[in-house]
């Protein structure tokens, strides 16, 4: 079997690293960030990921998994190189490739024999062909380092069970030898029937965006058909259900409320419309600008409406904020609606408390003038307005009755659509929810 390195390690590269050696492979993993490196090597996770630790520890233990930070060691180590550094927005919402170019700079020149690199980062169609030429350019071993890509698809919270047995494999490939030992690293999913789907790198490098982009409209479809529910005095609950039911659309990604966040669709979809621009077709770039618009659009509405149900204005209100990360099941807030809903509710001049069952300090090192609760009860007590930003199933479980108790006023905003209304109005409370009546 080959020998794997895995180059970044942040929420995909570490996921992908466990993975693969639980899959039985030999795993040298590295990153840039020392902190990250020596927290993982003692078996810790340095983020939330349910079932990813044990899985962690398990592989380090088996002796399969072991970590470095020096690029000559990680060279001379593995025939498979895969590339997970982040890929963030950059200026003008296109794609940021320098950790990627970094990483490459970094491997090529102590690249001595023959090897695959695979790319699992998310990039603008192009980038694995540049990367091909720029490694060859720096490494010893020249025309016999190859390059593959092979997007990630998998969803954070979901991570290991979406990396083991993923959907689908694709795999952009320049020769059968890179296909070969893709084949060979992914045999255990691939004998379980997962499919392998072969084709060129820019093919491969567009599955992945255009899969974004994909998800990305739907939410915002129903989001906007939520407008108009709310202008047209209608329900987009009974309505997204009714859709859901057709085959051809289907009822995931079709849940009304704030919109997407996160590292990855976001700029995802931004990067793209800059591609898409400079390809010169306009059609992809506007859709995707309407995407986007729509989805920051659903902050606004959850502003308007706390503001409305404030009497007005959110000045020197205590509102309650439950759910910072930006999905539930994770403690990533980067491009977090939730955390964008407290900043706006923040520069209105409104009292804020957050909880999160994880992702507090995450959001305290990016807000720490906002005050985090360590329970709901602390962070509705005297509260004015509860804002439900982020659909973590420990919301689904609070007693509306007993919070009814600590609040100075029963009136709550569900943006998420996911509370038992039925039960909080019963409890006494004014219940708003996006998109409904
Ligand atoms: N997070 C997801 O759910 C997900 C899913 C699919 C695809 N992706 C894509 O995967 C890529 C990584 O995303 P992420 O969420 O893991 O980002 P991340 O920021 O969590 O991790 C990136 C890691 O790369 C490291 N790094 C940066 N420069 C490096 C270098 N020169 N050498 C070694 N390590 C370096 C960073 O220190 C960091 O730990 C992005 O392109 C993203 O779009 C992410």
């Amino acid at each position: 079997m080959p020998r794997v390195t895995v180059i970044g390690t942040g929420y995909l590269g570490l996921t992908h690293a466990v993975c693969l050696a639980d899959l039985g492979h030999e795993v040298l993993a590295i990153d840039v960030d020392e902190e990250k490196i020596a927290k993982a090597a003692s078996g810790e996770a340095p983020f939330f990921e349910p079932g990813l630790e044990p899985l962690l520890r398990k592989n380090i233990d088996a002796g399969r998994l072991r970590f470095s930070m020096s690029f000559p060691e990680v060279a001379g180590f593995g025939e498979v190189h895969f590339l997970c550094v982040g890929t963030p927005e950059g200026d003008a919402g296109r794609a940021d490739l320098s950790f990627v170019e970094a990483a490459a700079d970094a491997l090529a020149p102590h690249l001595t024999s023959e090897c695959l690199i695979v790319g699992k980062s998310t990039v603008p169609v192009g980038t694995a062909r540049r990367v091909l030429s720029r490694v060859r350019a720096a490494a010893p071993a020249g025309r016999r380092v190859d390059v593959a890509w092979n997007p990630e698809f998998l969803r954070e919270g979901f991570a290991v069970q979406d990396s083991l047995a993923p959907d689908r494999i694709v795999a952009g490939v320049t020769s059968p030898r890179a296909e070969a030992l893709l084949r060979e690293i992914y045999a255990t999913p691939l004998a379980a029937g997962v499919p392998l789907l072969v084709m060129d790198l820019e093919t491969a490098e567009l599955v992945k965006v255009a899969a974004n982009a994909f998800l990305a409209t739907k939410i915002s479809f129903i989001n906007a058909m939520a407008e108009v529910c709310e202008a047209a005095g209608a329900d987009v609950m009974p309505l997204a259900e009714a859709l859901g039911y057709d085959a051809r659309i289907g009822r995931r990604f079709l849940s009304p409320g704030l919109g997407f966040g996160g590292g990855c669709l976001p700029k995802d979809i931004r990067a793209f419309r800059a591609t898409a621009s400079e390809l010169g077709v306009g059609s992809v770039a506007s859709l995707l600008t309407t995407v986007d618009a729509i989805n920051q659009g659903r902050r606004d509405r959850v502003i308007a409406l706390a503001r409305q149900v404030a009497g007005g204005t959110l000045a020197g209100r205590r509102v309650a904020v439950l759910g910072v990360a930006f999905k539930p099941n994770s403690d990533d807030v980067r491009d977090s609606p939730s955390l964008a809903v407290c900043d706006r509710l923040a520069a209105e001049g409104a009292i804020v408390s957050v909880h999160d069952p994880v992702a507090m300090a995450n959001a305290a090192r990016k807000r720490p003038d906002l005050t985090y609760a360590r329970t709901v009860f602390q962070a509705a007590e005297g509260a004015e307005l509860v804002l439900h930003l982020t659909e973590w199933s420990d919301y689904q479980a609070i007693d509306p009755a007993a919070l009814a108790g600590v609040v100075a006023r029963r009136v709550i905003i569900d943006a998420r659509g996911t509370l038992d209304a039925g039960l909080w109005s019963d409890a006494g409370w004014s219940v708003r929810i996006l998109g409904r009546p």
